[in-house]
């Protein structure tokens, strides 16, 4: 089968994860690179590989299938939009843009172009969250009406993370909003949320927040989340629990799930986490691959990677003017 080729852009943090499992991917291969860091362009240039500072020069020269975008989040809109009119296809880093104008304008570039742009919300391709799915979609617990969601980590990356004016819910919570429209099958309704910064955070914005979420579906939840925890962390994916008719389903911090009956609630049940493949990044290439094979519309793909970020965006502007947003992606 025929390789896809990809320029890859940003090479840090996040993109030296993707260089690592493209290196050895069976469907794709990184042929071009952009990065603005001196230091990393010298190391790939100095290795003979077509690495370019300028990311129209690189476009130009790079004859790739499409452009796997992992630098800062202000970069996304110009970068997505740019690569998509000279006709590739995106698969880009989370969060989809940090406005809903931009969102919007991507989302018009990739239907105007009839270019996919899908966005890299890995979590929902995990395979606790693909177990978890399974269950509620088999009516274990029936239909879902309540339920909780809280994130608390304590993490220092430095840079432009910890710049953000609200650096929780426009850049992590994203992965939270996207999982619980994934389990639910259901798009928000209305935000209302609170958001600070912790007296001891070192991130200059606000690291901490609260929000009451309400779905389409009629279901209610109560999220948490703080990127400068003091005690406990929870997991990456965070510790769920969510409430149905017949019983609950749990996510706890060791990442375990099972779900209880009403009429045996002493009687937990293990959600069997079935060993899929693909599974986190290699099931978002599968499925981006999949899509250009096919000519099919990959799942968080922009058009539905619009409503995960309302969330957020509409989360920040309940914060901001404190009181209940309605949620349009
Ligand atoms: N999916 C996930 O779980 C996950 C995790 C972490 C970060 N991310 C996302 O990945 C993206 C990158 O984050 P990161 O943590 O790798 O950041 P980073 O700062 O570690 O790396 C960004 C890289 O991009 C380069 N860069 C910056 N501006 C550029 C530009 N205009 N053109 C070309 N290169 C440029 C920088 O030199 C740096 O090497 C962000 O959107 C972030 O939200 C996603």
């Amino acid at each position: 089968m025929k390789k896809l080729a990809l320029l890859q852009v940003g090479l840090g943090g996040m993109g030296s994860w993707w260089w690592q499992i493209l290196s050895e991917h069976p469907n794709f291969e990184v042929i071009g690179a952009v990065e603005l860091n001196d230091e990393i362009y010298q190391q790939f240039h100095s290795m003979g590989f077509p690495i370019f500072k300028n990311f129209l020069d690189g476009l130009e020269k790079v004859h790739c299938d499409a452009v796997l975008i992992c630098t800062p989040n202000d970069t996304h809109r110009p970068y997505a939009i740019a690569a998509m009119r000279a006709g590739r296809h995106v698969i880009m880093e989370k969060p989809l843009a940090t406005n809903m104008a931009d969102a919007r304008s991507i989302l018009k570039t990739s239907q105007s172009s009839k270019r996919i742009c899908m966005i890299c919300q890995n979590y929902r391709f995990g395979p606790v969250a693909m177990a978890v799915k399974q269950a509620l979609d088999a009516g274990v617990i029936g239909r879902v009406e309540y339920g909780e969601f809280s994130f608390h980590k304590s993490v220092r990356f430095g840079g432009w993370h910890e710049q953000l004016e609200e650096p929780l819910l426009e850049d992590m919570a994203v992965h939270q909003f996207d999982m619980l429209r994934y389990f639910l099958g259901s798009n928000a309704s209305r935000v209302m949320a609170k958001s600070w910064k912790p007296s001891w955070s070192w991130y200059s914005g606000n690291a901490a927040a609260v929000a009451a979420i309400d779905f389409e579906s009629g279901c209610s939840i109560a999220y948490s989340g703080s990127w400068v925890s003091r005690g406990a962390e929870t997991s990456w994916n965070g510790r769920l629990r969510l409430v149905g008719e017949k019983g609950e389903i749990y996510i706890p911090d060791d990442d375990r799930p099972f779900y209880v009956l009403a009429e045996t609630p002493d009687q937990p049940v293990p959600i069997e986490i079935v060993p899929y493949y693909p599974t986190g990044h290699h099931g978002l290439l599968y499925a981006f691959y999949k899509a250009l094979q096919d000519g099919i519309r990959p799942p968080t793909d922009v058009e539905d990677n619009i409503n995960t970020f309302a969330i957020g965006m509409n989360a920040i502007l309940s914060a901001k003017s404190n009181r209940w947003v309605s949620v349009k992606g």
